[in-house]
């Protein structure tokens, strides 16, 4: 069932030159964004930031998706258009972040899992009729002493497969994200380590669990010194180790691989990106974005909550998007950012 559907969603969702822009923070995400520039969350200020940023003129041609959050994608543009009709409207696919978050995972202090399996079917059936094609999933593993253990590794992957399973069964590509915390004093080296680990399980879970590698799409993190380590990788080593990283453990049946940023900063995200697609090596699957801060920060700051400032926020979200574009193909130089501010 869907498997046409399916494959022109994921194919859709990672073609050439576009990534996905996650706008899918909780409530209590959001609320710290908003804190950061004085704005007080509120279902309207949060509707009105999600416009501003659903609604930017020429996003198409760099965003082929955004992934919503349940409150935003029941909510409507200031005229009235519903989200997800605005969306399509433009050019670009609604999607849906469909866990309840990461929680304490029993037995294994300072680890976590993520939760979100009762009632998906329902849920899903519920999105895809508001308008969602794909669905988003986030596994935590944190990089510690001791961690992650196995224990965390397996509950997490199971339960990505388990929602992929279900996306699937119900016409929704399944972005699966089992990302890998840059939190803490870690190497590079062990950022590998972990990373191998966590995705030969993912793909080893997802296969036991008859998910179709063709109609799913990775978003995993890079391989990256920790915050705190004192030997901070340069942008060509962290491109290196992530492509072989994927190469080790993702099929090349697999359609899109699609990045989190995860704390970068917006041009660094950029840079890795740049360099990992400006490499030589012809590589089985396409290499693209879906950042949510590395995305937005720009535009958060410019908005600030004034409705005066919302084109200038649209404008420097349409500058990261196209710097993430050209990043798509190799394409992408610093003295680019310099260009945009000079314009
Ligand atoms: P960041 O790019 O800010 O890590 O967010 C992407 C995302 O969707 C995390 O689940």
């Amino acid at each position: 069932m869907f498997e046409r559907e399916l494959a022109a969603t994921a194919a859709a969702m990672v073609a050439p030159g576009k990534g996905i822009l996650a706008i899918d923070e909780s409530s209590g995400t959001i609320k710290k964004r908003f804190d950061l520039i004085g704005v007080e969350s509120t279902v309207e200020t949060r509707r009105a930031y999600r416009d501003l940023l659903i609604s930017g003129d020429g996003l198409a041609q760099f965003i082929s998706g955004m992934i919503l959050y349940d409150e935003t994608i029941k909510q409507a543009t200031k005229a009235g258009t519903p989200f997800p009709d605005a969306m399509k409207k433009a050019g670009i696919l609604a999607g849906i972040k469909v866990d309840t978050g990461a929680k304490a995972l029993a037995g294994a202090a300072g680890e976590q899992v993520t939760e979100g399996l009762d009632g998906l079917r329902e849920r899903l059936a519920e999105y895809k009729k508001l308008g969602a094609t794909f669905a988003k999933w986030r596994a935590v593993i944190t990089i510690g002493t001791d961690m992650p253990s196995q224990y965390c590794i397996e509950a997490n992957v199971h339960a990505l497969a388990r929602y992929a399973a279900l996306c699937q069964e119900a016409g929704i590509v399944p972005i699966v994200e089992p990302e890998v915390l840059m939190d803490g004093s870690h190497t590079l080296e062990r950022c590998f380590e972990v990373t191998e680990k966590t995705q030969h399980a993912l793909f080893d879970e997802l296969h036991r669990q008859r998910v179709r590698f063709e109609h799913l799409v990775l978003k995993p993190s890079m391989v990256i010194s920790g915050k705190d380590c004192p030997q901070q990788a340069s942008v060509q080593q962290v491109a290196d180790a992530t492509v072989q990283c994927l190469k080790r453990t993702v099929p090349a049946a697999v359609p899109g691989i699609v990045f989190l940023s995860g704390g970068q900063s917006d041009e660094l995200a950029t840079a890795h990106l740049n360099t990992m697609n400006a490499g030589k090596a012809a590589l089985p699957w396409p290499l693209s974005f879906s950042y949510g801060r590395a995305l937005q920060a720009p535009a958060l700051k410019a908005w600030k909550g004034q409705p005066g400032s919302v084109p200038a926020a649209q404008k420097a979200l349409y500058h990261r998007a196209k710097m993430n574009s050209a990043a798509c193909f190799g394409r992408y130089k610093a003295e680019m950012e310099k260009d945009a501010l000079a314009a």
